[in-house]
């Protein structure tokens, strides 16, 4: 993997991705704080050499660099996920190339159900801790202690530094935010009833398919990370409509705008 690490990362310094300080991911639904960035250079997944290949048809599939509020930032417009056939090696592989570039924070979003009914459509949840149900690590491999710690540390894998300001910034800007456990599961499909009340019952806020393998290796690579659901359906077991996707893309755009103003400020005071 080191060969591959290298190659990939000399590939996108060619290609103009200049000591990145910032890296961030974009959820589904999720892609247009790229209007925002001073784009220098963008290469689509397809062209990077050891990439995956990008399939979701929603999902764009580029990797961008350029400025956002007075930062070099690299972004992943559109991730990858294990219910497309990848796995956790797979999935992880350009959170090693932004840490290889040299990235010193990750910020991840994504889009999730909202568990606590509490909390509803059109929320933004701060992720302050989280639950694995993706049944593997994507630090499960021979070699992995060439990277770090292989019984990595998860006492605290969001930062709280980050998530301080994010909730001072939201009070600024008077954005509603709320803060809680996301529990990552495989997908691709939904819930069933009986899943979502054992997701209330284990501790669970919000649901969702992607975020968690992410973390877990920027965490062992020491790269503090700040991540955020927008929540764009509620997840009630005695009243469960069925599943409309386009419905869930509609609502993270509606919501974007406020993740956008967040992640924004926030790059603003790394
Ligand atoms: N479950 C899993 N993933 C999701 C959901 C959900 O209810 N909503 C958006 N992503």
């Amino acid at each position: 993997m080191l060969k591959h690490i290298t190659e990939t990362t000399e590939y996108l310094v060619n290609k103009g991705f200049d000591k990145p300080e910032i890296g961030i991911v974009l959820g589904t639904g999720l892609g247009k704080l790229i209007d925002d960035i001073e784009i220098i250079a963008e290469v689509h997944y397809n062209n990077i050499p050891h990439f995956p290949l990008a399939t979701v048809e929603f999902h764009t599939g580029k990797l961008v660099y350029g400025m956002l509020a007075g930062k070099k930032v690299i972004v992943m417009q559109g991730r990858f996920h294990l219910y497309e056939g990848y796995d956790f090696i797979d999935i992880t592989y350009p959170i090693r190339i932004m840490h290889k570039l040299g990235i010193k924070n990750l910020l991840v979003s994504n889009a999730a159900g909202a568990i606590n009914l509490d909390y509803k459509k059109g929320d933004i949840m701060i992720i302050d801790d989280h639950i694995n149900l993706q049944g593997g690590s994507p630090l499960a491999f021979k070699g992995v202690s060439q990277f770090g710690e292989r019984f990595a540390d998860m006492s605290a894998p969001y930062d709280a530094e980050m998530i301080a300001k994010v909730e001072e910034i939201a009070a600024d800007k008077n954005i509603k935010i709320q803060k809680g456990v996301y529990a990552s599961v495989v997908g691709p499909q939904l819930e069933t009833r009986a899943e979502y009340r054992m997701l209330k019952i284990i501790g669970a806020d919000a649901v969702g398919m992607s975020t968690v393998p992410e973390v877990i290796v920027a965490n062992h690579l020491n790269v503090p990370c700040l991540a955020v659901s927008v929540l764009t359906d509620e997840c009630d077991p005695e009243n469960l409509a069925p599943v409309n996707i386009a419905e869930i893309i509609e609502i993270a755009g509606q919501t974007e705008p406020k993740m956008i103003t967040l992640f924004s400020e926030l790059i603003k005071t790394l």
